[in-house]
This record gives C-alpha cells, structure tokens and sequence, in this order.
C-alpha cells in the first residue's frame, strides 16, 4: 500500500517519463510537482524548463534545469502540474500553494497539460476545496464584497476569506493578494468561472476548465491514467 507522499512521488515520475530531449516543458508548483520536478532533473535531458513560480525556479535551477520564461520559447511543449481538486472531465481547482496566475499563463500557452496528484484529489464534484481567487491588493476589500455577491448568484453564499500566514496576508509572486472561497458543491464552475473573471479586481481564480489533457493519478497500488 503506498501512502499519500508515495503516491505523489510515482505520479510525478510517471509524468517525468513522457518527458523527451528538446522539449520546452511547464513546471508546476506544490509537492507533487517537487516531485516531478526532481524526476525529470534525474534524467538530464536536453530540455528547457519554464517554471510557475519563484519556488520552482530555485528549485530546478538548484537541479541543473535550463530555465527559460514564458514568451521567451516557442510553445510549451509539455506543462506538468499538480491539483487541490480532480473533477469531471478533469475540471480542477488549483492555487492552494498560490500560484494559480503563473500556473494558469504557463498552462495555457502550453500544447499539452498532464495533472499529477494522489487519489484523495479525485472528487465528484468540486468545490470541498476552497476556491482560490486572486485579486490586486488594490481595494481588495471592496472587490471582496464584489465576489461575494458574484457567489451569491450561484446560491454560494459564502464570504470569502483572505489568506493569510502567520498573521499576514499572503502575497502571489506577481504581488497580488488571495481570498479563499468555501464553495462546497460547484455545480457551474464554467459559470461560476466566467462570473468571477468578470469582477473588476480579480486577476485570476483557481478554476482550470478544459485545460487538463491527462491525469496521472497515484493510487495505493499504483499510477492510475484519466482523461477528460
Ligand atoms: C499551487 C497549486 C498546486 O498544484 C496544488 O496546490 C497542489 O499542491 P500539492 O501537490 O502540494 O498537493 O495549484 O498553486
């Protein structure tokens, strides 16, 4: 029986092996991307990794990763990352390690995107995580309120909170702040999605929709393959 970590150790490397020499590969961010992120270092390709975060790029660069910034390559040809939450047609809900922005543009830009995560991220609907929206420091808390009545409309009547550590609000790397929305059953995340990109204010929220082309699940026996 492989426990949690395990599970996301032989998901990251299941993804490390799709990986081929000349590729411009998408790092994500999290534990199970450290993993992946290891993985693929071990096998000293001829690759070119474009990070999702300041964490991941230490990280690889610490690897011996060619590090190369979104824009700067053609396409990306391969983004590996990780997930809160693993829904139907592999709808996600991302940005628990706040990174969603860097990891949404790198995403996107990408040819192909494979999910890694242990089986507990599997669900049948999303929304037991709580939804990560990004917003400019700027009048956050007016942009809140603005969020909350987005919610609202989806009867989610929850107030979202600010995240915080230690007592402090957590800043993205790009400097924005995150709220945390306890959604709990997300019936309409394309709904849901589009209402909240269309407050003024929110940057970027956790919803990946129709991004996913694989999931490399880790089981307790073993590396299991979804698509949407
Ligand atoms: C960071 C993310 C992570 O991929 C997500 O939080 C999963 O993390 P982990 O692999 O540590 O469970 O979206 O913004």
């Amino acid at each position: 029986m492989i426990d949690v970590d395990g599970q996301k150790r032989a998901a990251g490397e299941a993804a490390a092996a799709l990986v081929e020499t000349g590729m411009i590969v998408g790092l994500g961010t999290g534990s199970t991307a450290v993993w992946f992120v290891r993985a693929l270092a071990a096998r000293k390709l001829n690759i070119i990794g474009v990070p999702t975060s300041k964490a991941t790029e230490e990280l690889a660069a610490g690897l011996g990763i060619r590090i190369g910034e979104l824009g700067e390559t053609r396409t990306i040809d391969l983004t590996v990352d990780g997930a809160d939450e693993i829904g139907p047609g592999l709808s996600l809900i991302k940005g628990g390690g706040a990174a969603l922005l860097r990891e949404k543009l790198v995403w996107e830009a990408s040819s192909r995107c494979v999910v890694i995560a242990d089986a507990a991220k599997r669900v049948k609907t999303l929304g037991k995580f709580l939804l990560p929206i990004e917003v400019v420091a700027y009048g956050h808390k007016t942009t809140a309120l603005r969020i909350c009545d987005a919610l609202a409309e989806f009867d989610l009547g929850v107030a979202p909170m600010l995240r915080r550590r230690d007592g402090e609000p957590v800043k993205t790397d790009g400097g924005n702040l995150i709220y945390d929305a306890a959604c709990g059953r997300i019936e309409e995340p394309a709904a849901l999605a589009a209402a909240l990109k269309s407050v003024t204010g929110v940057v970027e929220h956790g919803l990946f929709l129709d991004l996913a082309d694989l999931a490399l699940v880790g089981g307790p026996d073993g590396v299991m393959e979804f698509e949407p």
